[in-house]
């Protein structure tokens, strides 16, 4: 494995011991196997924290499932996804079908949340055409899934609005710090983000499509939308869809900003905390059609002073007061994120920069012991352990 690893210094823990990519997609087995459930067809994020099924969460499983030879687990924890989709395409965030009063009242709605999150399906569907796994079934579904988000979401300056923090899949991530006046503090965020599911406006089929009190179109979200439509039509050549998203693109590009070097969230927080330097901020590299951006932002994801880390870029610039490398949402390294930052490395054919990233995954999720999160420096596991995106880690170690 190349890379920066080599590079961290000497205070780091050493990485395991022949740790090669036989023994890395055994680990990652395991920790998939751990949270399969063959009754219902899908792989819970964690057994203790997160036992239901989440929407991007799965997606990752599927494509792990795929790399490891499994395709039977990478169709059914895909289609297991839709079972819940409305007639409008929306697809729910969590899929509670073995306790569905859980959250019940919350939600408003039983077996099912009421917001959705990253589409990821998209990707994995052209992941697993691409391994020659049969996805005749998982396209209808998924294109209805991003055709809701294009069509029937609410807009703002021309992006896909989000309806609550947590469709991002960042929920704690400081660009929502804006509808935390007073400074950022985890237990007012907490009673905000309740308030805020209260204020979200359905469809009369219950799909969500705006929410008046969190007006934001995220750049990361954004981007993540275009890039699975772009996947999606790859696989089926849908050039509607591949044009809708084109424009997405086009939109999100002139909200580069050259001097913070971050793309700028638009709506209520676009001149407060739509501009701090987060991770997810730079996902439009996944995407985006301008060289200078691309550049700029790549070079940000690995240098050490901006998001650079042995264990992966961290989640915030370590520049911006937010930064705390070890809360939630708000400093460590995702696996997800890595392995993004990863596939657009990959994508762009930057040898060089996809090898560290791959390094910087594998040895974080090795070192976290399989953790949801970890510390982008020394890789110190955060949040539940084990947790089953980590095991994304077996899809980018090759060989
Ligand atoms: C947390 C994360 C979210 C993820 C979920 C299940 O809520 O913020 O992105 O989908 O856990 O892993």
């Amino acid at each position: 494995m190349s890379g920066p690893g080599g590079e961290s210094g000497p205070t780091l823990p050493a990485d395991p011991p022949g740790l090669d990519g036989v023994a890395l997609r055994a680990g990652a087995r395991a920790v998939l196997e751990a949270a399969w459930r063959e009754d219902a067809g899908y792989t819970v994020p964690s057994t203790t924290v997160y036992p239901f099924q989440w929407l991007w969460d799965s997606c990752f499983h599927a494509v792990t499932w795929a790399v490891l030879g499994e395709p039977d687990r990478a169709r059914r924890e895909l289609a297991h996804l839709f079972r819940t989709q409305t007639p409008l395409g929306f697809v729910p965030h969590v899929d509670y079908e073995h306790d569905p009063t859980h959250h019940a009242e919350f939600w408003r709605h039983e077996g099912r949340s009421s917001i959705t999150q990253p589409p990821m399906f998209g990707h994995a569907v052209a992941v697993l055409d691409a391994l020659g796994v049969a996805v005749d079934d998982l396209v209808e579904p998924a294109t209805r899934g991003l055709r809701f988000l294009l069509e029937h979401r609410a807009r703002i300056a021309g992006l896909v609005a989000l309806c609550h923090p947590w469709e991002s899949g960042g929920d704690d991530c400081p660009r929502w710090d804006h509808w935390c006046p007073g400074g950022w503090d985890p237990a007012r965020w907490y009673d905000v983000k309740g308030d805020l599911v209260a204020t979200v406006e359905h469809a009369p089929d219950g799909s969500p499509i705006a929410n008046p009190s969190f007006l934001v179109a995220s750049c990361g979200f954004n981007a993540l939308v275009a890039f699975n439509a772009l996947e999606l039509a790859s696989v089926t050549g849908d050039d509607a869809l591949r044009a809708e998203a084109e424009a997405l693109v086009a939109t999100l590009d002139r909200r580069w900003d050259p001097s913070l070097r971050t793309w700028v969230d638009a709506g209520d927080s676009e001149a407060t905390s739509g501009r701090v330097r987060t991770l997810d901020a730079l996902l439009p590299v996944l995407v985006s059609r301008r060289d200078d951006a691309v550049e700029a932002a790549f070079a940000e994801l690995l240098d050490p002073s901006a998001f650079g880390g042995a264990c992966g870029p961290a989640g915030v610039h370590r520049g911006e007061p937010s930064f705390a490398p070890r809360t939630y949402w708000r400093g460590p390294a995702w696996p997800q994120l890595t392995y993004l930052a990863w596939v657009a490395a990959g994508r762009r054919r930057r040898a060089p920069e996809q090898a560290d990233l791959a390094a910087m995954l594998v040895r974080g999720a090795t070192r976290s012991g399989w953790a949801e999160y970890w510390d982008a420096d020394d890789g110190t596991g955060l949040g539940a352990a084990p947790q089953s995106w980590a095991a994304l880690a077996a899809v980018v170690v090759g060989g």
